[in-house]
């Protein structure tokens, strides 16, 4: 009997645990009214890629519309609709602007239709790649592999998307740690045995550099900055001598990170003499190719490059010169045993198997610190698979031809001065002036608010550049006829 009722209630609990647990979803109530919307999205972000020259490039944010971004939690739902309208309204206006041709400012990389529909696409899949074993993680080892034939590194390279070149520099200190200290540092941290490892690289390197020089617990202050020559690349006599004083010195010189396109000017350091002088000293040679790696693609600008083949490790950005959305940064490791040795953890958790979805080892988290991951390689893989690389090379060596037809604007110009001619895509100039240095930043803000064109600024020889970076394939000559025009009537206003 008191066995019966057991029975009963345990019936009776489990069906009402069950009705508890069963309701509503996130997922829509009228799968056609989001279908709908949602083509309308669709249909309005290419109107706003297709039409991007028609508009500002940037425009001031009125304070009214940053103040709807600082709203309380919002606790209730609200209709898809309405949010895509404030979308429309608030967002869409005030965007970065690097969608539009005449944005020179930074390295920013214009995007295509190709890679925002890839965008949606991953958004749909949802995959984390951070492991297991399911087709997008071979998507992004396809893109390693393509990756590795374009700067041409041997098989079994490995390689790995992160957000952009800063963390990709990052990761490439922290291998080439680990290549000086072994694999006990990981356990130790930085024992005595870390005591006098220094680094190189120019002068012109990116901050992030020595940002991942004081992340990797190293400190800034054991990274040197070699001298440039006057296009701003590294001296490898320079570099030598400072290798050598290090080392008689007692101290132990560790890694160079040669720079391929530099961010002021897009100086190309002499890879294949610091890939000499590496290997000479067996030093880690690291390089960052944030954005000029991808010149690989590039028949002109290839051998300029010559030498990246010879590196331990590559950082670039499929965002940048790759024009895929932001965002794509990559890491490339020569030797895959050692990256892997660096940041893989075992646990629990995630225990391989040899089938079933646990299968695939070695999977990407054990490459670097992400263990949930997006599908970044989708859009690289559709951006390179609908263009193929030769059209985005050809992209890239446009880019260099629009900056050299600004050049050549600029030493045209008896008022505006010339601050580093174009080695690559990128040219800094400044209107000529008795305070030049504040005249030029105004005119760079005037030029923002405007919406006519949206360069940045620099400082060369302690002197305040306009400095316009064409990374965006959309850019043309009128757009370089807009900013210098434009250049010329705020400056002359002063
Ligand atoms: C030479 C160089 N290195 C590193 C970076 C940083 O790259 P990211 O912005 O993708 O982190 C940049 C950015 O412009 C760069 O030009």
């Amino acid at each position: 009997m008191a066995s019966s009722r057991q029975e009963a209630d345990t019936t009776d609990g489990l069906q009402e645990a069950a009705r508890a647990a069963s309701g509503e979803t996130l997922d829509p109530q009228d799968w056609s009214a989001i279908r709908a919307i949602g083509h309308r999205m669709l249909d309005d972000m290419f109107d706003y890629v297709e039409h991007a020259r028609a508009r500002p490039v940037w425009q001031p944010i009125p304070d009214e519309v940053r103040a709807r971004f600082r709203e309380p939690l919002p606790r209730a739902a609200s209709d898809i609709a309405r949010v895509y309208e404030e979308f429309v309204r608030y967002v869409v206006p005030h965007a970065t602007g690097n969608v539009h041709p005449a944005f020179m400012g930074w390295v920013h990389g214009g995007g295509t239709a190709v890679g925002m529909l890839a965008e949606m696409l991953s958004g749909g899949l949802n995959a984390n790649l951070g492991g297991r074993d399911h087709v997008p993680i071979e998507v992004e080892r396809q893109i390693t592999e393509w990756a590795r034939e374009m700067v041409g590194f041997p098989s079994g390279a490995s390689g790995l998307f992160v957000t952009g070149t800063s963390i990709a520099n990052f990761l490439a200190v922290t291998i080439a740690r680990t290549a000086a200290l072994g694999t006990a540092v990981r356990q130790r941290g930085l024992t005595d045995a870390a005591k006098g490892l220094v680094a190189y690289t120019s002068r012109s390197a990116h901050g992030c550099v020595r940002q991942a020089m004081e992340l990797s617990g190293l400190g800034g202050d054991a990274l040197r900055l070699i001298d440039t020559d006057s296009l701003h690349r590294i001296r490898p006599e320079a570099l030598e001598a400072a290798i050598a004083e290090d080392r008689s010195a007692g101290r132990k010189p560790f890694m160079v990170v040669g720079t391929a396109g530099s961010v002021d000017v897009g100086a190309i350091d002499d890879l294949a003499a610091m890939h000499a002088l590496c290997r000479e000293h067996r030093l880690w040679f690291h390089v960052d190719g944030a954005f000029g790696a991808l010149g690989m693609l590039s028949p002109d600008l290839a051998p300029r490059l010559r030498g990246i083949e010879g590196a331990d490790s590559i950082a670039f950005d499929f965002h940048k010169w790759g024009q895929v959305p932001y965002d794509a940064g990559f890491l490339l490791v020569r030797d895959a045993t050692l990256h892997r040795s660096t940041f893989a953890s075992p646990a629990a958790y995630l225990r391989r198997e040899a089938r079933g979805l646990a299968a695939g080892s070695p999977w990407p988290c054990d490459f670097g610190p992400d263990l949930s991951r997006g599908f970044r390689a989708l859009k690289a893989w559709f951006t390179l698979k609908v263009y193929g690389a030769d059209r985005i090379g050809a992209a890239i060596s446009r880019t260099c031809a629009v900056a050299r037809y600004l050049e050549r604007r600029v030493r045209a110009e008896t008022r505006l001065e010339l601050l580093a001619p174009a080695q690559l895509n990128i040219v800094c100039f400044r209107y000529r002036a008795a305070d030049a240095d504040t005249l030029n930043a105004r005119i760079v803000a005037d030029l923002h608010e405007s919406g006519i064109a949206a360069p940045s600024t620099t400082i060369l020889d302690g002197r305040v550049a306009i400095r316009a970076a064409i990374v965006n394939h959309r850019t043309q000559p009128q757009d370089i006829d807009a900013l210098v025009d434009a250049v010329l009537r705020l400056g002359g206003r002063s």
